[in-house]
């Protein structure tokens, strides 16, 4: 039997079609992306998370020397929150990044690691959550749920 996935997500030409709510957490996810520990790569990322009690989870991208000990801005995010706002439910999740790595206009997509942190966050809360994931060059997309990003995820 042939099956076929989709992937549902809204597009925008700009974050400034975004509602304000929106448009502070992506702010929030730029701010906190100078700040990555990026010096291998030279690509920063920043992540923000808004929680169900308001509160907003900032991440970025902090590498290491040897290399695979680095973590990725949206996994510094989730298990900040998760560990000091564990009865907290993720809301929102912006993602923001900078760098030479990816062309301008490519919208930065989480890696296949984060994305299995996303939808596990996702199943522990029993709630969707948005996801918005923006380019160098101010496009975004917006996912309702973090598994529309990992269709078949592993274990969950
Ligand atoms: N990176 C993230 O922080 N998030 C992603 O979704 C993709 C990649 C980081 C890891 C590394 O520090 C740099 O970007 C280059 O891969």
């Amino acid at each position: 039997m042939k099956k076929e996935l989709k992937i549902n997500y809204d597009q925008y030409s700009s974050w400034n079609d975004l509602s304000e709510s929106d448009r502070s957490l992506i702010e929030s996810a730029r701010v906190v992306m100078r700040d990555a520990y990026a010096p291998y790569s030279k690509f920063s990322v920043g992540a923000a998370v808004l929680l169900s009690n308001g509160e907003v989870i900032k991440g970025s991208n902090q590498e290491n020397i040897a290399y695979p000990s680095g973590l990725c801005a949206e996994r510094v995010a989730l298990f900040y929150a998760g560990s000091n706002f564990p009865s907290e439910s993720v809301n929102t999740l912006a993602i923001v990044a900078e760098g030479d790595l990816v062309p301008l206009e490519t919208i930065l997509s989480p890696c296949g690691g984060c994305r299995q942190v996303m939808v596990e966050t996702e199943s522990r809360q029993k709630k969707a959550y948005r996801v918005i994931l923006v380019s160098q060059n101010g496009e975004v997309v917006v996912f309702k749920s973090a598994t529309d990003l990992l269709p078949l995820a592993f274990g969950v």
